[in-house]
Order: structure tokens, then C-alpha cells, then sequence
């Protein structure tokens, strides 16, 4: 396994939270689990991501620009997220945010999968990417504790 087949994994998971989010109503137990699941998941894999596999792109001059963007990305879905956080679950505003978030979260996992790691492939070697998975899976563990 390489980082981006990694990365793409955690994708999938996140793909799938949303939509279950995104399948529930109001202010119920089942939203506000799946809610903070997704949350930590997002936040956790943004964390873990710019620690291990931005942190290598941005060493690259053709690696910066992307790994600029992409980080600049992570900190406007968290601040969503945080947003979030804060509203009412159950008032229609909630739902409206959330939209807003799994619309910047796709976007965002689709540009990594389709236009980050095709850059990423030709800045780092195959050894770093192989490397990068036990990096990252360590930091994940980590954010999600913490
Ligand atoms: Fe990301
Ligand atoms: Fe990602």
C-alpha cells in the first residue's frame, strides 16, 4: 500500500459518513453521533495529512503550490466544522451548513484523488510514498486520541 491508496481509504469513510449524515433529521442521538464521528474523522484526516504527506510535498517547489491550497482548504472546512458545532442541530440552519460542508469536503477529496496526488506522484519517490503510510496511520491514531 502507498499513501495515496491511504489517503483514498479514508476518503471512502468519509464519503460515507456524510451521506449518513446528510440521511438524518433534527436533533436526534443517531445525527449527533454520526456528526461527531465525521467530525473527528475530518478534522483527524486533515491533521494527520498535512503532518506526514503535505508536510513532504511542501518540501518540493513543484509540491508547494498545491500543498498550499489544499492546507488552506482544511482550515476553511474546520472552521465550517467548528460552525457546526456551535448551531442548533435540529433548526434548518444546521442542515443548510451541512450542505455547505459536504459540498467543500467532496470537492475538496475529489481535487486530492484527482489533481494533488497525480502532482504528488511525480514530486516524491515511490520509497517515500510507501514510507508515508505508517506516518500518517501513527498521526491519525494520535489526533484521534488527542
Ligand atoms: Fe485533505
Ligand atoms: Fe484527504
Amino acid at each position: 500500500m502507498d499513501i495515496y491508496e491511504r489517503l483514498k481509504k479514508d476518503h471512502e469513510k468519509q464519503r460515507q459518513l456524510i451521506n449518513q449524515v446528510a440521511e438524518t433529521s433534527g436533533d436526534t442521538s443517531e445525527r449527533q453521533s454520526l456528526w461527531k464521528e465525521l467530525s473527528n474523522e475530518a478534522e483527524a484526516h486533515a491533521a494527520a495529512e498535512e503532518q506526514t504527506f503535505y508536510a513532504a510535498m511542501i518540501e518540493k517547489p513543484d509540491g508547494q503550490e498545491k500543498a498550499r491550497h489544499s492546507i488552506a482548504e482544511h482550515k476553511e472546512a474546520s472552521d465550517v466544522i467548528k460552525e457546526l458545532d456551535e448551531l442548533d442541530m435540529g433548526s434548518g440552519g444546521w442542515l443548510q451548513k451541512f450542505k455547505k460542508l459536504q459540498e467543500m469536503l467532496e470537492h475538496h477529496m475529489d481535487e486530492e484523488e484527482e489533481e494533488i496526488f497525480k502532482r504528488a506522484r511525480k514530486v516524491l519517490d515511490e520509497k517515500v510514498a510507501a514510507e508515508l503510510v505508517g506516518q500518517f496511520d501513527q498521526r491519525k491514531q494520535q489526533e484521534l486520541k488527542g
